[in-house]
């Protein structure tokens, strides 16, 4: 596919003018981490937070937008690989409309969450990974996924089957295998503070 014969519109609010409707500047946190290693649970719990602080933000978490979105995509390299890229962009158009966006996606390539940063932009993304080991992961099993990884039902699941390459850089890790829910509250104030929403 190319953009070839299609010429871009440019409409008559800047984002500047966004930013001032929404009164914060919009940001991508992009949690990266294995199943259950909490990235849904704290997403979600920022959302509420942020909403209550008067904050416009909204989640894109891959159980939910692998409903809809993204529903012909599976777990290849090359469909993960695509998920995360369409990600990307919905997020990078969430930050032009003034959102501040939580990415919750195990997203276990470092050449995918690299096209994501540059897809939304260095300035607007903060990789942030949630460092639970897979014995905790595995020990927690939320879903019930890993017993059917390991039973084989699930083919290519990640940590099980299929692998995860830890951030090298992250701006931020939380040891959420370690942590509590309320040692992860507080890291939600400090991941506030960090992106300066
Ligand atoms: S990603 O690898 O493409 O970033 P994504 O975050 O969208 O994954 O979806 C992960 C979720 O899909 C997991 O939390 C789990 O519930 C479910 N899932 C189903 N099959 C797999 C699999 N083979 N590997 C990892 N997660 C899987």
């Amino acid at each position: 596919m190319t953009t070839k014969n299609i010429v871009r519109h440019t409409g008559q609010a800047t984002l500047r003018d966004r930013e001032q409707f929404c009164r914060q500047k919009p940001h991508t946190l992009w949690f990266t981490g294995l199943s259950g290693s909490g990235k849904s649970t704290l997403s979600f719990a920022l959302e509420r937070r942020m909403l209550d602080r008067g904050k416009a933000c909204y989640v894109l978490d891959g159980d939910n937008v692998r409903h809809g979105l993204n529903r012909d995509l599976g777990f290849s390299p090359r469909d993960r690989a695509e998920n995360i890229r369409r990600i990307a962009e919905v997020a990078r158009l969430m930050n032009d409309a003034g959102l501040v966006v939580m990415c919750a996606f195990i997203s276990p390539f470092r050449k995918d969450r690299e096209m994501a940063r540059s897809i939304i932009g260095p300035e607007y993304f903060t990789e942030i990974y949630l460092d639970a080991g897979l014995d905790v992961c595995e020990e927690r099993d939320p879903k019930g996924l890993y017993e059917k990884a390991r039973a084989g039902v699930i083919p290519g699941f990640t940590g099980v089957s299929a692998p995860y390459e830890w951030p090298e850089h992250p701006s931020l890790t939380l040891d959420t295998g370690r942590m509590s829910i309320g040692e992860c509250l507080e890291s939600q104030d400090e991941l506030i503070l960090f992106t300066r929403v």
